[in-house]
């Protein structure tokens, strides 16, 4: 499609799609979604074997310019980032002046934003040097954000770890590292860590990558548009359903464990309560990336040796919902953030934190699609409507009214 052929064309019908189910917002190259196979490939590499081979910053790597890194590309790409993984020290004093019950989804988009008066020169990028050094300073900076927001919660001095780790050994690290002692890596966290954040880094135009998308069609900063993809993703409908899960499965829990119970509360229309984890606007079939889920959050318990009633309760709810007409004609399987809290539960990553981890994750795809939204020279997104309103009233005068 000639998108500059298509600039200026606003003169046809205007079609009405809530939701956009139907509409496409742009052309892209980053990620193949089919959500009736079940098929979800980055850059045309299938999630199952990225999940298995890669590592998150191969993978940042590749949403973000197309390509798997070279080691030489990935070595410079790392350093980069690290050359940029130290905030402003008055970050912290913006930090300080939330309440220790602020959300955290809500501090790190304050916080990403903020870093925009800090760091000027990523604001207007326009070529693409200028635009890799917005990236590699975000890629440095927000992990700190990240860890931050979980240690001012619970009232742990800032770190900012140590520049010899690799990406996400470094990111455990500034989140649980205890000041009177070192913090002994753990191989097991590492890699469900690397996994889940791979997992999570890219979904084609979801709620929050469209916003950041329409955000930055603004040509507003890439800091900026990022805050308003955490906004967007802080919806329990969206991101914020991996801690509305864990709630669930403890109410549940609490309850007695009646699964029966709360399936019926999820078919009846006159309940508003929903199965959290279940259903994809997209996906039709199983989220490939649940079933990787489900493995990784298996393992990892058995792994550290933890056991989790919670895990019986979920696997519980899957197996009745995959045999209830209710969930089948619908097509409601699990999606991605059925399991993912259980495996960060297991990690000692507080619940308000995981929709945190779920942003962290989604940061490279978000990045990727407002850089080919820019190299594309994309035309400011502005939707249209059908206006339902009055049709022309005299004004009244307020005695009148
Ligand atoms: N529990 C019970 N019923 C459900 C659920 C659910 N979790 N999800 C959908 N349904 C029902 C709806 O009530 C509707 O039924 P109806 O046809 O009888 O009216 C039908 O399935 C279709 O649902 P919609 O809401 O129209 O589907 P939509 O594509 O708009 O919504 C969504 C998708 C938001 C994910 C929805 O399935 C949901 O709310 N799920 C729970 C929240 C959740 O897990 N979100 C995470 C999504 S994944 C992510 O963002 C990473």
């Amino acid at each position: 499609i000639d998108i500059k052929a298509l600039r200026g064309s606003t003169k046809g019908v205007i079609t009405l799609d809530p939701g956009y189910k139907n509409t496409g917002s742009c052309e892209s190259a980053i990620t193949f979604l089919d959500g009736e196979k079940g098929i979800l490939r980055y850059r045309g590499y299938s999630i199952e074997e990225l999940a298995e081979k890669a590592d998150f910053l191969e993978v940042a790597y590749l949403l973000i310019f197309g390509e798997l890194p070279t080691q030489e590309q990935l070595d410079k790409f790392h350093a980069d980032i690290k050359s940029h993984s130290v905030v402003d020290d008055d970050i912290k004093k913006i930090l300080d002046a939330f309440p220790k019950s602020a959300h955290p989804m809500g501090v790190l988009a304050s916080l990403t934003s903020a870093l925009t008066a800090f760091n000027p020169t990523s604001v207007n990028v326009d070529s693409e040097e200028e635009m890799y050094n917005a990236i590699v300073r975000i890629l440095g900076k927000f992990p700190i954000l990240v860890a931050w927001t979980m240690r001012k919660k619970h009232g742990m001095p800032l770190d900012y770890g140590s520049s010899s780790l690799g990406y996400v050994e470094n990111i455990l690290q500034m989140m649980f590292k205890n000041p009177t002692s070192d913090y002994e890596q753990n191989p097991i966290l590492i890699n469900a860590l690397d996994k889940l954040l791979i997992l999570h880094a890219d979904h084609e135009q979801n709620c929050s990558t469209s916003t950041v998308r329409i955000t930055g069609s603004s040509h507003a900063g890439l800091f900026v548009s990022l805050a308003a993809g955490i906004s967007a993703l802080w919806g329990p409908l969206h991101g914020g359903a991996n801690q509305a899960v864990l709630e669930m499965l403890e109410a549940i829990k609490e309850d007695g464990g009646d699964t029966k119970k709360y399936m019926a509360k999820a078919k009846d229309k006159n309940d508003p309560f929903r199965l959290m984890g279940f259903g994809h606007r997209v996906y039709k079939n199983f989220d490939p990336r649940a079933k990787i889920i489900k493995v990784a959050a298996n393992e990892v318990l058995s792994d550290l040796g933890v056991e989790d009633p919670i895990l019986d309760i979920a696997r519980g709810l899957e197996k009745e919902a995959l045999e209830d007409p209710y969930f089948v004609d619908r097509k409601l399987y699990p999606n991605v953030d059925f399991y993912s809290g259980i495996i960060y539960r297991a990690m000692g990553i507080p619940v308000e934190m995981f929709t945190v981890m779920f942003a962290l994750g989604r940061l490279p795809g978000w990045i990727a699609q407002w850089r080919e939204m820019r190299l594309r020279k994309e035309p400011i997104g502005r939707p249209r409507q059908l206006y339902t309103g009055e049709t022309y009233r005299p004004f009244k005068s307020i005695e009148k009214r």
